[in-house]
């Protein structure tokens, strides 16, 4: 079950996912320093609260029990496009159509707002998970750079689909 992220005990479940995530998955491509810098600026309590308030739109997906991913959407309508800024599942859920599921419902919130593309930043060095976005129709558009303060670079690329 996919739902939307809006109380402040659903904000706290998603940033709880966020730091065992980021945890598990990324200290192995970029180090726990910048692991940390970046939990702290785009993935905490705070961080999603004023996103929200931003216009994010944030979700998370529940299997049985338990809470084991979270999706973040950006619409912007004006250029036809739709961000997923965050999509991530809990390792010891993957595997089982989760990731697949809020794919799936992002590309469903695309059409409904009559989007026409699906867009997202990968880091360069995240190779299962652009793999992954390959078997499910994005191509690389381009390499980007993005200096996140603290001497720290987000190195990544760009990938689109069509929807
Ligand atoms: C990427 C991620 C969201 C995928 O979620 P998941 O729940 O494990 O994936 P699913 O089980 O839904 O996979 C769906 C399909 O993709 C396939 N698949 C899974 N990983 C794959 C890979 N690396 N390459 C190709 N296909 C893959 C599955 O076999 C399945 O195929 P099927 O529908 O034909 O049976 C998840 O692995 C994840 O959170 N990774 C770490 C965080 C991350 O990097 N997030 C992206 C940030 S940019």
């Amino acid at each position: 079950m996919i739902i939307p992220v809006t109380t402040d005990e659903q904000i706290e479940i998603t940033a709880a996912l966020a730091k065992k995530i980021w945890n598990q998955h990324y200290v192995a491509i970029i180090g726990q320093d910048q692991v940390d810098y970046m939990v702290d600026k785009f993935q905490s309590t705070n961080a999603f609260t004023k996103q929200i308030d931003e216009g994010y739109l944030y979700f998370l997906i529940q299997h049985e029990e338990d809470f084991c991913g979270y999706l973040a959407l950006v619409v912007d309508e004006a250029a036809e496009k739709l961000m997923i800024s965050k999509i991530y599942v809990d390792a010891d859920f993957r595997g089982l159509g989760l990731g697949k599921q809020l794919m799936d419902f992002a590309i469903e919130r695309g059409r409904e707002k009559h989007l026409k593309t699906l867009w997202l930043t990968v880091n360069k060095y995240n190779t299962n998970s652009i793999e992954w976005y390959k078997y499910l129709g994005f191509n690389v558009k381009e390499a980007i750079q993005i200096d996140i303060g603290n001497g720290f670079i987000m190195d990544d690329y760009l990938m689109e689909k069509p929807i």
